[in-house]
């Protein structure tokens, strides 16, 4: 029985890991449902690959590609972190953060998002592009969040 229970657990942390997404020190257990649902529904509709979305994890933010344009703003989307006019809903932006221990990033995003969402003349999905290249460009590499 205790074999069977840790294999099972080794072979769920073998699969999350092999996503890449599931990293529970990361996520707490809320958030790590969210995001596999957000991470899958946003790639089957915007059709990107992994190797983009792989990308932005490292820094990589390809003006003239736009299905990880979209991903990006579909992945904000579909996490429910935004309200009507696009703006981070900052009490659930914070429970995410803290329990991820990243609370001291939330300046950052809020920010981020401020900026991107004045862009004048900017589609929606150019806009949270433009945020996410902010998120990189100001949170400490470790903490950045991608999925
Ligand atoms: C947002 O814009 C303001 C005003 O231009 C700037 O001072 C601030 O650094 C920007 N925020 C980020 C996180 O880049």
């Amino acid at each position: 029985m205790k074999f069977v229970t840790s294999t099972s657990i080794l072979l769920i942390l073998l699969i999350s890991s092999s996503f890449g997404l599931l990293d529970p020190k990361r996520f707490g257990k809320k958030f790590a449902a969210l995001v596999y649902r957000a991470h899958r529904l946003c790639k089957d509709s915007t059709g990107v690959t992994q190797q983009l979305i792989d990308g932005v994890k490292v820094g990589q933010f390809p003006d003239n590609e736009p299905s990880i344009q979209y991903y990006t703003f579909c992945l904000w989307g579909a996490s429910g972190e935004l309200d009507d006019n696009y703006k981070l809903i900052k009490d659930q932006l914070i429970e995410y953060l803290t329990e991820m221990d990243l609370l001291e990033d939330a300046g950052t995003y809020l920010s981020c998002n401020e900026n991107a969402t004045k862009l004048v003349g900017v589609p929606i999905h150019k806009q949270f592009w433009e945020m996410q290249k902010c998120l990189y460009k100001n949170i400490p590499t470790e903490n950045f969040i991608f999925f």
